[in-house]
């Protein structure tokens, strides 16, 4: 017979191992951009709005599944497909569509196989892998320099691989545009084979991209300094609406004759935030290059994420590889972009409206979800404290929170806080 005995732990051990391993360890900050959110939601006014987050909204103010997203889901629900792992370098067709979307389909460096593509855990994925390889692989300066201001994330990125982080002009707080003297200037004074990073449309947080004349120059001197270039693509076709002009600084510094390196992202393109679909390029000299460029990103990867998530990469993939889904997705963007671009106009003509006297051709001027409305941080609060509109402390807004109902209430809050 079994006897039901209390053991009795010896005073000196006790169930819980306390060990105060972790006593060192300091409370980090909130993420910035969460804790708009969080104070976003305890607000109780029926005025409110998030003009925080990062996520395009429709005209009712509610997350958008694109049409042709719904579509390519279904197809693949459909066609009763198994949950194999993909490959260490992710789905061949998701890759070879996505350098395709990017660098175009008449690309020659492609047509040589010049790229190593691999798929990725979205655009932030596709930063830290390259971020890891750059680390590793580059022969020239592990230093990365990142226009000011740049997307927060950007920084720990390439600090957490081991690169070192530096800084270059970009933004001109004085006109709310471009510093192409102080960005081109900078860049020429940058040692000779660093990397360099560049936001190739729709810049985040800003708004503020070069015009193609002005990345004619930037190519030019970062190819004097003999940088390698880096460029961010995690709005193709956001920012216009097309994705090939959204493209254009990739292409031409392609043809600029820089060996580049490329992170896409999905997220924003198809609204498939959660599904974490990206890709990272390094464009090679030749094939032989590329190969073993290749074999190392996927040593790097094993470790990391073993393999990436199929299911986000199945619906790109097919939207991509599939004429009359693509054509589809594309009148999609161009839907979103134009919501954007149309209350960037309405927002402008509403604030003259108003009586306001500042110049806001920025507001219009801007591309892409983000608007730098050049607010100070008393005015940042103000909005907050007196009229429940969420942004960060820098000013920026996500024109993809404003919508035909809140544009006038947004309008007037804003030359409130600004007059
Ligand atoms: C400039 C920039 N790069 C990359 C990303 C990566 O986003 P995700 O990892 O969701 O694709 C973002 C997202 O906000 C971004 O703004």
């Amino acid at each position: 017979m079994l006897s039901r005995r209390v053991v009795q732990l010896p005073s000196r051990m006790s169930a819980r191992f306390v060990s105060g391993w972790f006593a060192n360890v300091e409370m980090g900050p909130p993420d910035a951009i969460l804790g708009v959110t969080e104070a976003f939601k305890a607000d109780r006014s029926p005025k409110k709005m998030n003009l925080g987050v990062g996520a395009y909204r429709d005209d009712q103010g509610k997350p958008f599944v694109l049409p042709s997203v719904k579509e390519a889901e279904l197809s693949i629900v459909n066609a009763n497909m198994d949950h194999e792992y993909a490959g260490i370098a992710g789905i061949a067709e998701f890759t070879a569509q996505s350098a395709k979307l990017a660098f175009g389909e008449q690309c020659e460096a492609l047509k040589e196989k010049r790229n190593a593509t691999v798929q990725t855990v979205s655009g932030t994925g596709a930063l830290r892998t390259g971020a890891e390889f750059l680390a590793k692989w580059h022969s020239g300066k592990k230093v990365i320099y990142q226009p000011t201001p740049t997307w927060g994330n950007h920084i720990p990125v390439f600090k957490f691989a081991g690169l070192d982080v530096k800084t270059y002009r970009y933004y001109d707080k004085s006109t709310c545009g471009f510093d192409e003297a102080g960005c081109l200037e900078d860049i020429a004074k940058i040692p000779e084979n660093s990397i360099i990073l560049l936001h190739a449309c729709a810049h985040n947080p800003t708004g503020v991209d070069p015009s193609q004349e002005q990345w004619l120059k930037i190519s030019e001197v970062c190819k004097k300094r003999k940088l390698l270039v880096f460029f961010d693509m995690a709005y193709q076709g956001f920012a216009s609406g097309n994705t090939d002009k959204d493209a254009f600084a990739v292409r031409q510094f392609l043809k600029d004759g820089h060996n580049l390196c490329l992170s896409q992202s999905f997220a924003k393109n198809m609204g498939l935030y959660g599904e974490r679909v990206g890709a990272f390029t390094v464009m090679c000299a030749d094939k032989d290059e590329a190969a073993r460029v290749m074999s190392q990103i996927k040593i790097l990867i094993r470790p990391m994420i073993s393999n990436p998530p199929i299911h986000g990469a199945r619906i790109a993939s097919k939207i991509l590889s599939d004429p009359k889904l693509k054509a589809q997705w594309l009148t999609d963007v161009k839907g979103m972009a134009d919501r954007i671009i149309s209350m960037r106009t309405q927002l402008r003509s509403l604030l003259a409206k108003e009586g306001s006297t500042r110049n806001w051709e920025h507001i219009t001027n801007q591309i892409g979800m983000f608007c730098y409305t050049g607010i100070s941080p008393q005015q940042v609060e103000k909005l907050i404290k007196e009229h429940s509109v969420y942004l960060t402390k820098d000013g920026r807004i996500s024109v993809a929170g404003i919508s035909s109902n809140n544009v006038e209430y947004f309008a007037k809050a804003l030359h409130d806080v600004t007059k």
